[in-house]
């Protein structure tokens, strides 16, 4: 009956099944006199940290309580990633301590989602090895939450639920936030790269905007509620708007978003060196509100590798970009990605990354170990380079990336700039930390009333990869 009642279109669908999911609750909790509570563990990138949040708002809204841990909830979501292999084994251990709690207490659900599920092989070993996984969906369909949760609700037994690709985006579904005053915003979905390591594009799909007029909406209903900070999200935001009925620029929707007034900081993430255009460093460098942070992964140094990563660039021009942006924005604060032993790697590719990491002086930098990921170009290259090789670069790979960053991190040292206040210092509850435009933390004397607001902080003293500062007044 539940289903046969439901309008077909969304969001209108979903809200109904948030309804019935509502009332399959309360009386549970009638019957029980206990309200359901929920966890749910996020891995992997900001993307994932964002679903999540639009999770839990649908949770919220169907009235599950949050829960402190794990063992406690009943309903425990695993939002998974699968951009390298330990990511995967990250997950099965958890679903090993849950089969016990489960043997207890029956009642308890899980669900899996989020870009492992999106893999036909994991969803199979789910199916076969852990059976009492209660509901998996993917990446394509988190807006579905509500409905997936009353098929369970109404007594079916695994609901698996996965989406090989879409082109719908479904918008205005009730989010939570995790900060007040600051919150990630989509502008874009997918990846079209295919660089050869990635498993990105098979789990994400394929490049799809949002339209400009719900992002600027968004932001200004975000705005309007004490969101003083946004970080515009995409696995590619220089080619925002490729694929609208109206193309536009990733520049151009920044200065939309620029004139929205009490908007203070605008951040983005990530960015392709291939697509990173004049216009944009333009923009960033009139614009008052983009903070002077620019993640820019290379992933290799090596013109030969980056050749075989299907990246699309070769040293000599990332190069030439990088020294661009320090010309042009001297205070840029540069950070990037880096992956060490890709197939057919060399002690003369590795110099190579080296070379362009002491070039550049990266403020930080992100360090991987190539993980082979079944179904990429890449995992049926051959070559795959020896693990103790992978190591000692690595190493060395880190030790020059930590050395620079410390160095960079305190080229500050001295100044009075703004500091978005975060939090209350976890050790020292005299102290606040605040965010600087460059994403380097800072921590000055201060309390809890100044959560969420922008203060000048004279940055008195480094300490490496922050600084202890103190409040200049206006
Ligand atoms: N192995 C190691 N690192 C990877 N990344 C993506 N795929 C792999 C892989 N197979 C890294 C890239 C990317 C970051 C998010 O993760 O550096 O920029
Ligand atoms: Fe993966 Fe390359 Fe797309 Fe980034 S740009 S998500 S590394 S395929």
């Amino acid at each position: 009956m539940i289903f046969e009642h439901a309008p077909s279109c969304e969001p209108e669908r979903q809200y109904y099944f948030i309804e019935q999911c509502r009332t399959l609750l309360q009386a549970q909790k009638e019957r029980t006199g206990r309200q359901l509570s929920y966890k749910i563990t996020t891995f992997g990138c900001q993307m994932n940290a964002k679903d999540s949040e639009k999770l839990e708002g649908i949770l919220k809204q169907i009235g599950f309580l949050a829960a402190e841990d794990e063992k406690e909830a009943d309903l425990n979501i695993y939002n998974t990633c699968t951009v390298r292999e330990n990511a995967n084994q990250k997950v099965y251990g958890h679903l090993g301590l849950l089969k016990s709690l489960k043997e207890k207490a029956p009642h308890k659900m899980i669900a899996l989602c989020g870009c492992m599920m999106q893999e036909p092989d994991e969803v199979a070993t789910v199916r076969i090895s852990y059976p009492f996984v209660d509901i998996v969906f993917g990446t394509h369909n988190i807006f579905k939450l509500a409905e997936l949760l009353c098929r369970k609700l109404s007594g079916e037994k695994q609901v698996i639920d996965v989406w090989e690709g879409t082109d719908q985006i479904v918008e205005d579904l009730p989010a939570v936030r995790k900060y007040s005053f600051k919150s990630g915003v989509n502008i874009m979905y997918g990846c079209n790269n295919f660089c050869s390591y990635c498993i990105v594009p098979y789990v994400r799909g394929r490049e799809r905007s949002r339209k400009p007029e719900e992002i600027l909406k968004e932001i200004r209903e975000l705005v309007a509620d004490g969101v003083v900070e946004v970080m515009l999200l995409g696995q590619n935001v220089n080619s925002y708007g490729k694929n609208l009925d109206e193309p536009m620029t990733f520049a151009e929707l920044l200065r939309q978003v620029e004139q929205i007034d009490g908007l203070e900081r605008i951040r983005f993430m990530t960015s392709h060196p291939k697509d990173l255009s004049d216009e944009l460093i333009q923009v960033m460098k009139e614009s008052k509100k983009i903070c002077r942070h620019l993640h820019l992964p290379l992933q290799s140094g090596s013109s030969r590798i980056l050749k075989a990563m299907n990246r699309k660039y070769d040293k000599e021009q990332y190069l030439e970009l990088a020294m661009k942006l320090r010309r042009e924005i001297p205070d840029l604060s540069l950070t990037t990605d880096i992956i060490v032993g890709f197939p057919g790697e060399t002690e003369e590719d590795f110099l190579d990354t080296l070379d362009v990491v002491q070039k550049v002086q990266y403020d930080s930098a992100f360090t991987f170990i190539y993980s082979k990921r079944t179904g990429t170009p890449a995992a049926s290259m051959e070559n795959q380079v020896p693990e103790e090789e992978v190591k000692k670069h690595f190493s060395v790979l880190l030790s020059a990336v930590q050395e620079i960053s410390a160095r960079m991190s305190s080229r500050d040292l001295g100044k009075t700039l703004p500091a978005l206040v975060e939090e209350v210092n976890e050790k020292n509850p005299s102290l606040v930390t605040g965010r600087l435009g460059n994403n380097v933390m800072v921590h000055f004397p201060g309390d809890a009333s100044m959560i969420g607001k922008i203060y000048p902080v004279w940055l008195k003293e480094s300490k490496g990869f922050y600084y202890i500062g103190e409040r200049i007044d206006e």
